[in-house]
């Protein structure tokens, strides 16, 4: 009984030292003043071994893809190096000022992709930080995953060039164009440079400029439309490129239906479309099916495949 008494009276006398230390402003919370030894290596084992348990279920795609590793560079660029760093850089005002320090990811090897990601996604308690899977989807977290697995060792010189060529910071979630208002939109993240590269072809074929359009293109492109093939760029440019920009030039397209994903170099992008046009001096509509597939290259997407299809619509 009497040890009972003891032990309840030491417990109500630490609870209430605990308040009486925390109420009193001693503890001194400023950034700028290093932790204790043993809260840091408190706090750093409790965040590895929750980090560990938390990402043994997560599965790691491929991350190898150059597609994947330039989508991430833009991203990491817009929203990362700033605390990260980029190469050549010795820190940032916000990096020298932060506590804990946000790792120099230019400088450390990611061992565990799986922790990375879950990392990323999740962000870090009373840390710096942010959870980022509040803002962005899954295959745009991996993205970056496998671009900082590929940070460290690059030059300055080759990180720029691809974040110049990775279409930028891109996070919407599926972000709709401007002339495709109500349209049902499937787009995930990486694949939006590509989308963009469809959607600039198409524009540059209803102005008529046939160059520009046709720098769009991977000079083997395959095109297949109304049971016909075309197997070359030149082949295109040469013959069908012309009454296309003809015909387009008095249509007025309206997206309804589409659809994108990257799988490691390739991307595809399926659009379904209505079409407003002139026939035979009559106004028509016509129902349009594309199917779209591009590849990787340094210059940006190219686009590889084309399957055009169509119908009247009475
Ligand atoms: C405002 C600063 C800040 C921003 C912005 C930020 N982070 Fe962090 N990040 C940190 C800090 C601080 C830590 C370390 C936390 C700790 O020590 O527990 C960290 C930890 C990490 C880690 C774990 C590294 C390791 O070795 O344990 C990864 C990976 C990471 N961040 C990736 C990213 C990515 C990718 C982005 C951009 C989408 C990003 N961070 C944006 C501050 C930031």
């Amino acid at each position: 009984m009497k040890t009972i008494i003891w032990l309840l009276a030491t417990l109500a006398l630490v609870i209430v030292a605990t308040g009486a230390f925390i109420w009193s402003g001693a503890y001194n919370i400023a950034a700028d003043e290093p932790h204790w030894p043993l809260t840091a290596w408190a706090l750093e084992t409790t965040r590895n071994r929750a980090i560990e348990s938390r990402s043994e279920s997560v599965v790691v795609p491929d991350l190898d893809g150059e597609a994947l590793i330039r989508a991430g560079a833009g991203n990491y660029d817009a929203m990362c190096a700033d605390c990260h760093l980029e190469p050549g850089a010795d820190g940032t005002e916000i990096s020298i000022g932060l506590n804990p320090a946000p790792p120099d990811l230019t400088r450390s090897d990611i061992e565990d992709p799986a922790a990375t990601f879950w990392t990323i996604k999740h962000g870090i308690k009373m840390t710096a930080m942010p959870a980022w899977g509040k803002s962005m989807d899954d295959e745009s977290i991996w993205g970056m995953v496998a671009f900082v697995r590929q940070l460290p060792g690059m030059s300055a010189a080759d990180y720029h060039e691809l974040v110049e060529s990775s279409g930028g910071h891109s996070h919407g979630h599926g972000e709709t164009p401007a002339h495709a208002d109500a349209a049902q939109v499937d787009v995930s993240d990486p694949a939006q440079a590509a989308v963009a590269t469809v959607d600039r072809f198409f524009a540059e074929l209803s102005a008529g400029d046939l160059d520009a359009a046709a720098a769009e293109l991977d000079p083997q492109v395959i095109i297949l439309e109304a049971g016909g093939g075309e197997h070359s760029a030149a082949e295109y440019l040469g013959h069908h490129a012309g009454e296309d920009a003809e015909f387009l030039k008095t249509a007025h397209q309206k997206l309804l239906r589409r659809s994108a994903r990257i799988s490691g170099e390739l991307a595809w992008v399926a659009s379904e479309s209505e079409l407003q046009a002139q026939h035979d001096g009559k106004p028509v509509t016509i129902l349009g099916t594309e199917t779209m597939v591009l590849r990787a290259s340094k210059a940006g997407w190219k686009i590889v495949h084309i399957h055009w299809s169509s119908q009247l619509r009475n």
